[in-house]
């Protein structure tokens, strides 16, 4: 089925966009201009929380709405830009205070309440590297990225702390303060590190003002850990000068403005929550809602209705929820403040754009990046006519091309149409720079002058993008990024497991789940009640979003020569694909 573009029309009322002219903006664009809207701290430092929060205080800014926190019980708290520029100098003094030093890193665990956007905005301030954990990881996930990263302090909540990390406390020896946002009077009798604080009796005794922070560009700033498909989670570093690129997509793609009110309903767990759920948006000034509540259709309409939300970024996943939910609650609905909806983070179905378009009087715009690239790369922008079913064209600043690695370890761009590899042409400021403790690897994904993504994708004559696949194991379930390894080795310590491998199951609605193949240990029997236990055991240790929801007995899993889990036999075998020529399935291809 091929969809008619949809035209795009100013409806009356509304400001014009920010990018009026595409090529113009192309040609035209330097990153020097786009930073130079940022850049007001002396000796060329540069500060993300600075840029995002305390520039509009400085500017006469101060009592505009910064962020709008809605309660899952229907609490409703406002902080102005003035008070997030307070409580972070604040947070920032605490950390000082408690001995964390520049580029410590400072990690949240901690679902969508104000502590984790003031605990971020104040790491940064302190120079401190912040790094978010995803509240609905288990023990595991957790552990992992605690180790890796070597936190210095946590920031969680007493509940996350009795589940996650308390029992874990002697086996991270980095760790030295954990700040829980609920407590009041603490009496923590073990001796033992980390050392247990009030995170608001600690606030509220900190000082709130401090001098102008003094990082440089390219000093660290922020730790996100993203899924491989072999071996552990990566940590993906970005520095200050990100923000940069956060700043300018913010406006190009997402047509944020001063004022406006924005919502990103990512998780701030993950890295789209921090660059779009926080520091888009403030440095350009609009109001952010967080909202602590899970997905409800209801809710939601009820929030961009009553809000009065003008821009809206959103995933693929929630967008189907609501297509499924059908037209009665979005009946009566006053989106009349809502200019531009965005999507993100796995392929959004042509179905899904016109949908909105009838139901929401507004079609989604798809935009496309990653963890590593720290901000949007493609996007569908609001000037623009929109082909369903693509991801739109590069960012002005940005080149990006369909190209195949060649044997000599260059790579070779393609004509529109071919499919092949979506790279980028490395020098944007929120290009990761580098994965914690692992140089070789991030030397992988670049060759000549190009960033390699492992996304599959084609461009058409017009320069517009279009989704084809992974080249890899890894699993979008529900718009989180999640490696077979991390999710087979926990199964493998289960008793009864001898081999595990797991793949990504289409889902209407998930994009994908996470299906796992289980070889038993001889004396173990397939069973219904086994397989419920070893679901549970994955769900108790990873947590429910990375825990397989389907799992299935067999035999003996497919290995290459050298002992590699075949994946894509198990994928090709479970969806009834051809099997093809099974010798390109012999060895995994070299794949960052
Ligand atoms: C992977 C990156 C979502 C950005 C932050 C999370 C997939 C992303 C799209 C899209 C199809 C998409 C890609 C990419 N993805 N956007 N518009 N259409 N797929 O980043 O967790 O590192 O995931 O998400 O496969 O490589 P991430």
């Amino acid at each position: 089925m091929s969809w008619n573009p949809i035209r795009k029309t100013l409806n009356a009322g509304e400001p014009a966009p920010n990018l009026t002219d595409y090529a113009e903006a192309c040609a035209g664009f330097s990153w020097g201009e786009a930073r130079a809207a940022l850049a007001d701290l002396a000796d060329g430092a540069l500060n993300i929380a600075y840029a995002a929060v305390d520039r509009w205080v400085a500017a006469g800014q101060g009592q505009r709405l910064a962020l709008r926190w809605l309660g899952k019980n229907g609490e409703r708290r406002d902080y102005r830009y003035a008070d997030l520029a307070r409580l972070s100098n604040q947070f920032a003094n605490v950390l000082e205070r408690l001995g964390i030093r520049p580029g410590d890193r400072v990690c949240t665990l901690a679902g969508r309440i104000p502590e984790l956007y003031i605990a971020a905005l104040g790491a940064l301030k302190a120079g401190a590297v912040f790094c978010p954990l995803f509240s609905a990881f288990g023990p595991e996930p957790v552990r992992g990225r605690l180790v890796s990263s070597r936190a210095r302090l946590l920031v969680t909540t007493s509940l996350l702390y009795q589940r996650k990390v308390a029992a874990l406390r002697n086996a991270l020896p980095d760790l030295e303060w954990v700040l829980l946002t609920d407590a009041t009077d603490l009496t923590d009798g073990d001796a033992h590190p980390p050392k247990l604080c009030a995170f608001h009796t600690l606030l509220d005794a900190a000082a709130d003002s401090r001098p102008a922070p003094r990082t440089r560009p390219e000093d660290w700033a922020l730790l996100h850990f993203t899924s491989g498909a072999t071996g552990a989670p990566k940590g993906a570093i970005h520095v200050h000068e990100a923000v940069v690129a956060h700043y300018w997509s913010g406006r190009m793609a997402l047509d944020l403005r001063p004022g406006d009110v924005y919502w990103c309903t990512a998780d701030p767990g993950w890295v789209t929550g921090v660059s779009y759920g926080l520091i888009a948006p403030l440095t350009n000034g609009a109001t952010l809602i967080v909202d602590e509540a899970e997905f409800e259709v209801r809710r939601w309409y009820a929030i961009l209705e009553q809000q009065r939300v003008n821009v809206w970024y959103t995933a693929p996943t929630a967008i189907r929820m609501l297509m499924k939910a059908g037209l009665e609650p979005a009946q009566r609905l006053d989106l009349s403040a809502l200019r531009f909806m965005a999507s993100v983070g796995e392929p959004l179905n042509p179905e899904g754009v016109v949908w909105a378009l009838e139901t929401l009087g507004r079609p989604f715009h798809d935009t496309w990046w990653q963890t590593e690239t720290g901000a949007i790369m493609i996007a569908n922008y609001r000037v623009q006519d929109i082909r369903p079913g693509s991801m739109g064209r590069p960012m002005p600043g940005v080149a990006a091309a369909i190209v195949q690695r060649r044997a000599d370890g260059g790579v070779e761009r393609l004509a529109p149409g071919q499919q092949g590899e979506l790279a980028l042409r490395s020098g944007w400021p929120s290009l990761f720079r580098g994965y914690l403790d692992d140089a070789p690897r991030y030397q992988q994904c670049f060759a000549d002058d190009w960033y390699l993504s492992g996304d599959l994708a084609t461009c058409d004559a017009e320069g517009y993008f279009w989704f084809v696949g992974r080249k890899d194991d890894v699993i979008k379930t529900s718009g989180h990024l999640i490696g077979p390894f991390e999710v087979e080795n926990v199964l493998m310590e289960h008793p009864a497991v001898a081999e595990a491998g797991m793949i990504g199951k289409p889902d209407e609605f998930a994009s994908q789940i996470i299906k796992a193949f289980v070889a038993l240990k001889p004396g173990y029997e397939p069973s219904d009640a086994l397989r419920k236990e070893l679901i549970g055991f994955a769900r108790t240790r990873l947590g429910p979003a990375v825990a397989p929801r389907e799992l299935e007995f067999v035999a003996d899993l497919p290995k290459t020569r050298s002992g590699k889990i075949m994946r894509r036999l198990l994928r090709a075998r479970e969806l009834g694909l051809p099997l093809g020529d099974l010798s390109t399935l012999e060895e995994e291809p070299p794949n960052p």
